[in-house]
This record gives C-alpha cells, sequence and structure tokens, in this order.
C-alpha cells in the first residue's frame, strides 16, 4: 500500500509525479518470479513511461525493452538496455529510426506491412547488416476494452491481416537480408478478461500449424502486452496478478521446440506505483455542484480527458465528512476534469489530492499546452 509522506509533500512545489519504488520493485518482483516459472521474456514498454529513476530498477531486474519510436531505442540504450533485449514496433517506422535500431543491433523489428519490410530490407542491404522480424499479424480478436486502445480488430491500423500472411510471408521470404523469425501480436490495453488471451492464443496455435505446414521455423512468439490493472482499488491490488496472466500463455499456447516467448507490458508493470499529487486551489460552490480547482490540468494527465479513464481520486490532507466535488484542472478546457460527484472529506485551499494509478501513461504524455511547465518526478526511497 503506497503512504504518502505529507512532511516532505509540504516542502514539494506542486503538480508532481510521485512514485512508490518499494511498490515498483514488488511488482518486477512479482512479473520476474512469474515469468521465470515458464521461462518467458518480458519486454517493458517504454512508452508507457520512461521516467529514468523507474528505467532504472527496470533494468536491474532484468527486463527487456519494447520500443516504438528511434527515440525511445535511444532512451533505451541511453539507460543501459543491452541492443539484444529491444524490440521495435510501430505502423510508421521513419528510415532514420530503421537506420538508428540497425546500428544499435536490437533484437527484433515488430514489423506491420510488407512496405515497411522493404525498406528495412533497403537500408538493411546498404548497413551490410541483416534484419531479424517479426511480422504483427492483426489476430482480430476483441479485447474488450476501450475502443482507442483496442488494436487487434480487423479494422484497427495495426498489423497485417489473417487473410493476407501468406503474400506477405511469401514476399518477405524472397528479401536477402531479412531473417524472418516471430510473430507479433498485441490485441489492446488494460484488458481484465483473461479470455481474450486465451483466444488469442488459440489464433497463434492455427497460425502455428500453417507456418509449419509452410516449412518456416518461428523461434519468437511476441504476445504484446495489455495486461490491466484495478484502477478502482489502488491499494487492494496494487499488483496485478501476473501469475494467472502468464499461466493463460502457459496453459494454451502450444509451443514447438526452442520457441521463446516474448511479452510487451507496460502499464502492469509502472502503472500502480504512480500517483500525481496536486494542491486544491479554491472550491467554488455552483449552482448544481462545487468544483474542487486544483493546479494540476489535463496537460500532466491526459487520461482522464482523452480516454474518460477513470483515475481514484484522493484527499491525503483532511479527513473531515464527506462531500461531492467535480475535481478539475486549470486549463481552459471543459475536458480538463479529473472525476465527477467525486466523494472526498471536506476540502479546502491548500489541502493535497492524490489521483491515483498514474504511473503508466501519465508523465509520459504530459504537454505543455497553456504553456504550463512539465510537472517534475520524486521518488519514495
Ligand atoms: N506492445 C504494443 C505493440 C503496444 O502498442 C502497447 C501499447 C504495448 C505493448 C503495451 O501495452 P500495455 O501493457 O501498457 O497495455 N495511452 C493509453 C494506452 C495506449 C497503449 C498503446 N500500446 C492509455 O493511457 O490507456
Amino acid at each position: 500500500m503506497t503512504t504518502f509522506p505529507l512532511e516532505r509533500f509540504a516542502q514539494i512545489e506542486t503538480p508532481f509525479y510521485y512514485y512508490d519504488t518499494q511498490l515498483l520493485k514488488q511488482t518486477l518482483n512479482q512479473v520476474v518470479e512469474q515469468k521465470n516459472r515458464y521461462g518467458f521474456h518480458v519486454h517493458y514498454a517504454v512508452k508507457a513511461n520512461a521516467n529514468q529513476g523507474l528505467l532504472k530498477l527496470i533494468r536491474e531486474a532484468g527486463l527487456g525493452i519494447d520500443c516504438v519510436s528511434g527515440p525511445e531505442v535511444q532512451c533505451a540504450i541511453d539507460n543501459g538496455f543491452s541492443p539484444q533485449s529491444i524490440v521495435f514496433a510501430g505502423v510508421g517506422k521513419a528510415d532514420w529510426e530503421i537506420r538508428l535500431a540497425l546500428e544499435a543491433g536490437i533484437r527484433c523489428f515488430n514489423v506491420e506491412s510488407l512496405p515497411e519490410v522493404q525498406i528495412i530490407n533497403e537500408i538493411a542491404g546498404s548497413l551490410n547488416k541483416r534484419a531479424t522480424v517479426a511480422l504483427r499479424i492483426n489476430p482480430n480478436v476483441d479485447a474488450h476494452t476501450h475502443q482507442y486502445i483496442t488494436t487487434g480488430l480487423e479494422e484497427n491500423k495495426f498489423g497485417i491481416g489473417l487473410t493476407e500472411v501468406e503474400s506477405v510471408v511469401a514476399e518477405i521470404l524472397k528479401l536477402n537480408n531479412i531473417e524472418l523469425k516471430g510473430m507479433h501480436f498485441h490485441i489492446g490495453s488494460q484488458i481484465t478478461d483473461m479470455g481474450a488471451f486465451q483466444v488469442l492464443c488459440m489464433r497463434i496455435n492455427e497460425l502455428q500449424k500453417w507456418f509449419e505446414t509452410n516449412h518456416i521455423k518461428i523461434e519468437i512468439v511476441n504476445v504484446g502486452g495489455g495486461l490491466g490493472i484495478d484502477y478502482e482499488h489502488p491499494d487492494q491490488h496494487a499488483i496485478p496478478t501476473f501469475e494467472e496472466y502468464f499461466s493463460v500463455f502457459h496453459r494454451f499456447l502450444e509451443l514447438r521446440d526452442g520457441q521463446e516467448v516474448h511479452f510487451e507490458l507496460g502499464r502492469s508493470v509502472v502503472a500502480q506505483c504512480g500517483s500525481l499529487i496536486t494542491k486544491v486551489l479554491y472550491v467554488k460552490e455552483g449552482r448544481k455542484k462545487k468544483f474542487a480547482i486544483v493546479d494540476a490540468g489535463m496537460n500532466d494527465l491526459i487520461r482522464p480527458a482523452l480516454y474518460h479513464a477513470y483515475h481514484k481520486i484522493e484527499n491525503i490532507t483532511s479527513d473531515a465528512p464527506t462531500e461531492q466535488y467535480d475535481v478539475v484542472g486549470p486549463v481552459c478546457e471543459s475536458s480538463d476534469c479529473f472525476g465527477q460527484s467525486v466523494v472526498l472529506p471536506q476540502t479546502k485551499r491548500g489541502d493535497l489530492i492524490a489521483i491515483r494509478s498514474a504511473g503508466a501513461y501519465g508523465e509520459i504524455m504530459a504537454s505543455h499546452y497553456n504553456l504550463r511547465k512539465f510537472a517534475p518526478s520524486y521518488f519514495s526511497e
């Protein structure tokens, strides 16, 4: 359970991100313990949070990195991750990003279209290198998650459709500087229904048979990320059930000899360890409701505005009887609202508010909108 050091907070200018590094370490221990039971490989999806303090602990735990841009590949290298632990996905890799990844010697490109593989082949040739690729296949599995973060349905832009696999593979096999070694999938994010992962395994099993019949050796089965967290109960469920999650893949994937299973976990690793700490500027009595106006805005944490995402909101400096507030930021947008009709202890100017489960897709998605500054980060240790 995350406890907030209020005396320390009193000295720090708000808003800021606060990371419970003890919790991150415990979470990483769980990931490592559970993945090791089955010999699985985990690449942390750095898009969720690239804070250097967190990356250090993630590297020390021995995870690899999943990137979706050249700057993310560079960030992984700058933070000491071995190039061979890096995988690189994304529908729109620019030439310079491909070159950077090839020169760094990353483990695998997760490729999303034939034109992309052809360009990787060209650039690899010009550098006298061979690129290892895993073909991202869109398995048409409904992840039952928010429409903006579902990726594995036919209508999404990601991956190659099931019906195109045959023709795309035939073309890839003609390319001299490409080694097709794997299949890659990612069906969406914040998935709490393990049944969706089970269906993914079934699709992978069918594809395995097809590759086998066609005598194409698949060494890497990368199932992506997507494991969800409990936004409602950040303290009761501070660590996701990695045991249950990995065991689904262990039970349902029909692997061939020598195949490695790779995962790209982002949110489930870092979400619960982070909170956005903000101060109440004003309490405004509207005609219909009360507003707690805080000094953090949608530029600091955009998830509620962008996805109508729920984050638990707590007043950590008051234990007065409760009232209902809309907790809103100072940005000039009606969507700059962290929560409506939030039940909080009676709240006044100067109180500190914690917006919980903000460790993933929080700090990293911050912007300068309204020319606001980036919120700094602090660690429990
Ligand atoms: N692998 C690929 C190819 C991905 O696209 C993603 C996330 C991941 C792995 C990591 O997924 P995770 O384990 O974190 O679910 N900004 C949104 C989430 C976008 C996820 C994008 N892709 C949010 O705040 O909910």
